[in-house]
């Protein structure tokens, strides 16, 4: 089914300046980019977008990382978006990432891995819900 999911291009990406490179394996895999701002997440915004991670020992760390810089919110459209997406990324950890995804080419550590992507069409309903409205968005 024609689906959406909700992608940030993460600090470690714009730093390094990949966004285009980033986004040409997006638009290379079909996804189609109907939604996309550069903004410098806040404390508060990125702790409540990881709020499921509170408790795990890397929580400090991701919120600090997530906010050293500026990053990119997307919205990706495509047929069955939320695991195409998944795949074009690639595993979390960029070591175990495979041939081709985006984390295998880019990505430095599990922690600094260049994208976050949904990992469930409920949970990209929510997540485009913190970041994007519908005038925002244009398919
Ligand atoms: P993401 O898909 O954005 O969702 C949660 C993030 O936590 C994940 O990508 C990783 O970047 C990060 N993460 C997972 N495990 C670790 C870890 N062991 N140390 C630091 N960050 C981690």
């Amino acid at each position: 089914a024609l689906e959406r999911t909700f992608s940030i291009l993460k600090p470690d990406a714009t730093r390094r300046n990949l966004t285009g490179a980033v986004n040409a394996v997006i638009e290379a895999a079909g996804l189609r980019i109907v939604g996309q701002r550069r903004i410098r997440m806040t404390r508060e915004q990125a702790e409540t977008f990881y709020a499921v991670h509170k408790e795990r020992p890397f929580f400090g760390e991701l919120v600090e990382f997530m906010t050293s810089g500026p990053v990119v919110v997307q919205v990706l459209e495509g047929e069955n978006a939320v695991a195409k997406y998944r795949e074009v990324m690639g595993a979390t950890n960029p070591a175990q990432a495979a041939e081709g995804t985006i984390r295998k080419q880019f990505a430095e550590s599990v922690g600094e891995n260049t994208v976050h992507g949904s990992d469930s069409a409920d949970n990209a309903k929510i997540e485009i819900a913190q970041f994007f409205t519908d005038a925002d968005i244009a398919a």
